[in-house]
Order: C-alpha cells, then structure tokens, then sequence
C-alpha cells in the first residue's frame, strides 16, 4: 500500500536514538535510585550516592544515558527538532586506589538486560581504570548472582576469596580479581570486546564514541 502524502503534513524522519556514557552526577541520583532499588536486595541510598558523588576523591561514576530519536518534521522552516532529556538506563562505578580499580557498582535497568548494555558499561570502566593507571580490577559479588558472576568471567575475572555474611541481608560474597588490566593482551581483548559491542549495539543506536577508537 502507497503512503499517503499531503503537503501539509509530510511524513517525519528520525535518527536512532543515541546511547551515552557519561560521569554520573548529583541530579542524576533520583533515577539511578530507581534502577538500584529495583537491581540489589540492599539496595544504597541516596545518601550514599551523593557521599560518593562529592567527597570520595577516589570514585569514578557513570550512567548509560539514552537520548531519545530526534524526529525532523519537515513543516516549514527550520525543521523542527523535538528535543527531550535522555533517560539513564544503567551505571556503574569504581574506586581507583594506587593501581586496584574496585568496582563498587554495575547495575542495567530490567527492561534493558541482555542486550549488551552491561558488557557496554563494563568495558567502560575497565578502560577508563586502565587509563587513570590501574593494573588490577577487583570486586565483591553475591554468591547467588550467577548472571554477575558470567559476565565477570567472561571479562577474566578470577575467583580469589570469599567474604562471609558480607552483605547486609548476610548473604556471602564472591571475592574476584583481575590482573594484567593493563597489558598488552588484555588491552587488545578489550578492544575487541569494544569492537564487537559497538557493531551489535550500532545496528540499534548511535553511539557517543567514535566506535574504532582503539586501546
Ligand atoms: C549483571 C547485569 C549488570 C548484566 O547486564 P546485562 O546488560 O543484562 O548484561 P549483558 O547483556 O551485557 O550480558 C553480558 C554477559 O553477562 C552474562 N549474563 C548477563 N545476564 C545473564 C543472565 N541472566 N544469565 C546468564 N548470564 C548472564 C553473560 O555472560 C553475558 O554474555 P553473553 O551474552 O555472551 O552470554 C544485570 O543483570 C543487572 O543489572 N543485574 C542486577 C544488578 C547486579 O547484579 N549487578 C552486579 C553487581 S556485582
């Protein structure tokens, strides 16, 4: 069937929407609040959040931000451009103290997981850790969360140790690490992981970042 076009109400194009990581700050805290109540069991509070934001000189925050299509609608001049705020569907975050980048937080909304998001946001960080210096990535994950647990093994995480009744709720943690963040090798697996995710993610949304920027 033709469309049918008016020349008063000509049909709209638009662009992908486009995907952003970026430093998370204070306003930001409501809605990453939603997305971390719905995602851990004790879940950090506001508080904490902007503690981390303003007075640890150690921590590195960023949210994944999706900015909506821009819709052109070719009514008279210039095109209108429907501009609205991006909405944050995940985060992540670390601590950077000498050489050990500590990932105190990795978290993609319900809606977005399994498509590549948290991979996104993990490297991310790992790059971001490795320019500022670090050599080694650690973390603590809860010892039933295997869906975590893959994705850190997947990055070459190691188990090292185990932190009893480590959560609030007393749940154990998974103790991980990894190291040679910044060799040679791992550079270059990141960089493919990078390349790999940019493609799939790239057949749905424009991405912020040039996407064959290497290590
Ligand atoms: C963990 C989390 C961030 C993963 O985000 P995501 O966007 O769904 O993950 P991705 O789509 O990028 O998946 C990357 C890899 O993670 C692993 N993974 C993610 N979800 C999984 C699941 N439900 N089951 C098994 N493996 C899973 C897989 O290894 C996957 O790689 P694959 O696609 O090649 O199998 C997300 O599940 C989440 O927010 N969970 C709640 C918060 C949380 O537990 N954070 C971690 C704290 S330590």
């Amino acid at each position: 069937m033709t469309e049918q076009r008016t020349v008063h109400n000509p049909p709209s194009t638009s662009s992908p929407p486009r995907l952003a990581v970026e430093p998370m700050r204070v306003a930001d805290i409501p809605e990453v609040l939603r997305i971390e109540r719905a995602s851990f069991p004790t879940p950090w509070s506001e508080v904490g959040y902007r503690r981390e934001l303003t007075r640890n000189e150690f921590a590195h925050y960023f949210v994944l931000r999706l900015y909506p299509k821009r819709s052109r609608k070719r009514r008279g001049w210039p095109p209108l451009l429907t501009r609205q705020p991006g909405e944050i569907i995940g985060y992540t975050g670390y601590w950077l103290i000498a050489d050990e980048a500590h990932i105190t937080t990795l978290a993609v909304a319900p809606a977005w997981r399994r498509h590549g998001l948290g991979e996104w946001l993990l490297v991310h960080l790992l790059r971001d850790a490795i320019r500022r210096g670090a050599s080694v990535a650690t973390l603590e994950v809860r010892v039933s969360n295997r869906a975590a647990q893959r994705l850190y093994w997947k990055y070459h995480f190691e188990r090292v140790g185990m932190r009893r009744r480590y959560y609030a709720d007393g749940e154990d943690a998974i103790l991980m690490t990894l190291t040679g963040l910044n060799s040679p090798e791992y550079r270059a697996f990141l960089a493919e992981r990078r390349r790999a995710l940019a493609e799939q993610l790239g057949q749905v949304f424009r991405l912020d970042e040039p996407q064959n920027e290497g290590q």
